[in-house]
């Protein structure tokens, strides 16, 4: 098993892991610093494309994002989203997890959904690939409104079984997105290997979280988000001095030109 992988497992009940998104160089070089797991991921298409669905995001985008996020880690686990519709069977799944992985170099990929894709993660994992799984809201294939997981019996018993039958598969950590608090930590004793929750409670084995939305960059509304800065203020601020000082003819001065 990749050692990366092995001590995360590890850390399940000892220490709370840490995963942030990062779709580029520059942000994977400062989380790659501090986080467990960096994971690439297909928030990238409603994050910095626009666009209403993660449904939009190809494999080409997401191996391009991937490429520029693995200049910048280092020692973290590289982490990347398969598409929509790129892991419909198990052979599809194989052929475009293995190109990614090629072409990237990245540790893993994360595929959304339980029982639905058990058979195709086990199929992955048999073939050296490293997955994470991904349940609760699953943005992939959300029918109607984004409403959190797990309210009632029968929506428990499915997150539950669906945790299981990732693990099983071998699956060596799962996303838990929007589900309640209950639930979550019902899942996450429940099974050996880490919970990372988003919008999942304090019981979660992690916490991952969409590093725009946490530094104030990308305005979401979503309440399992906080802003934990602001950068935006800060881009703009820098962006005023720069005009205010070409304006003043003070920015290009001698020292920034070629005499
Ligand atoms: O696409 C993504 O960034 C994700 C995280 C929110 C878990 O799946």
């Amino acid at each position: 098993m990749n050692q990366k992988i092995k001590k995360i497992i590890q850390k399940k009940n000892k220490s709370k892991i840490i995963c942030l998104t990062a779709y580029s160089k520059n942000f994977a070089e400062i989380i790659d610093k501090h986080a467990d797991i960096v994971l690439v991921g297909d928030s990238l298409g409603s994050v910095l494309y626009n666009y209403s669905t993660t449904r939009k995001v190809n494999l080409s985008m997401m191996i391009e994002h991937a490429k520029s996020a693995r200049i910048g880690v280092k020692k973290s686990l590289l982490v990347i989203d398969l598409p929509y519709n790129t892991y419909k069977n198990k052979l599809e799944a194989l052929k475009n997890s293995k190109k990614v992985m090629r072409k990237t170099k990245c540790d893993a990929v994360k595929v959304e959904g339980g029982t639905r894709v058990a058979q195709i993660v086990s199929h992955l994992v048999k073939n050296k690939i490293p997955v994470m799984g991904h349940i609760g809201i699953t943005p992939q294939t959300v029918k109607g409104n984004f409403r959190s997981k797990g309210k009632n019996e029968n929506e428990k018993k499915k997150l539950l079984k669906d945790a299981k039958a990732l693990e099983k598969s071998g699956a060596f950590g799962i996303v838990l997105e929007c589900t309640y608090s209950d639930i979550s930590k019902e899942i996450t004793q429940q099974i050996k290997i880490p919970t990372i929750g988003i919008g999942a409670s304090v019981y979660c084995d992690g916490q991952v979280l969409v590093t725009d939305d946490l530094i104030g960059l990308n305005e979401t509304g979503f309440r399992f988000v906080n802003k934990f800065g602001n950068i935006k203020k800060n881009i703009e601020d820098a962006v005023i001095k720069f005009k205010k000082s070409v304006k003043l003819k003070k920015f290009p001065s001698k020292r920034n030109s070629f005499n």
